[in-house]
């Protein structure tokens, strides 16, 4: 009887804690919303097929229609599709980066993780942080918006801290002609995808709800 009594504690104590216990959530792939945000990952091998500036557009204004602290718009985007500009890009980056720029893969195209187009956002500075919060919400409709419409995307800040600190890349940042006081932050590469990468596992650790 003792032993039953003790099972039986054990049970109730096992369900009581299982009820806090952090659970997965499955997700709903029924959900084309869900799915999106679940399937997205950033893409570094792009085919050559040029996206075409309609397209390019509509991701843009994907992007500026994302929440911003009291409607200010503190951003500007810039779109770049011309060749040229990676190629140069590249050029100059070459050699002065602490990374590698893909001497060792035989698929590099650019600096800019290969991408065919890229959408630069710049904002000021300010100091609540709200600008960049700002243009990391831009940044994932971008990335979203892309994913729906069968492209890849992925977000860099590396190039841009290179472009930013390298004296040579000042003419690659005037073309992109932002206004005075606004400085770029963030690009986001965007193309047709040449790889599928597998997800990135994530600590679902970090959320906790609060009791
Ligand atoms: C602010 C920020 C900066 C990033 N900078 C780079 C970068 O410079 N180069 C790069 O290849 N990926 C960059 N990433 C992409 C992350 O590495 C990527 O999102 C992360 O590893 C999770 O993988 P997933 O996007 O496939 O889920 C950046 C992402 C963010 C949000």
């Amino acid at each position: 009887m003792k032993r039953i009594l003790v099972v039986a504690f054990m049970c109730i104590l096992a369900v009581g804690c299982g009820q806090n216990a952090p659970k997965e959530s499955e997700s709903d792939m029924t959900n084309p919303v869900i799915e999106n945000i679940m399937a997205r990952r950033s893409v570094r091998h792009y085919t050559d097929q040029a996206v075409p500036r309609e397209v390019l557009q509509q991701i843009a204004e994907c992007g500026v229609n994302a929440p911003n602290a009291m409607n200010h718009q503190k951003w500007e985007v810039r779109i770049i599709d011309n060749e040229e500009y990676f190629v140069g890009l590249t050029n100059v980056m070459k050699g002065k980066s602490p990374f590698p720029v893909g001497d060792d893969d035989p698929k590099f195209r650019n600096v800019l993780r290969n991408a065919t187009a890229a959408i630069a956002v710049a904002c000021p500075d300010d100091e609540t942080g709200m600008s960049l919060i700002n243009v990391g919400l831009l940044c994932e409709n971008v990335c979203l918006a892309a994913k729906s419409l069968g492209l890849g995307s992925v977000v860099m800040a590396g190039p841009v801290m290179m472009m930013n600190n390298i004296p040579e890349a000042r003419p690659f940042l005037d073309k992109l002609n932002f206004s005075e006081g606004y400085k770029l932050r963030i690009i986001v590469g965007l193309g047709y995808p040449d790889e599928d990468p597998e997800a990135k596992p994530r600590d679902l650790g970090k959320i906790q709800f609060v009791e």
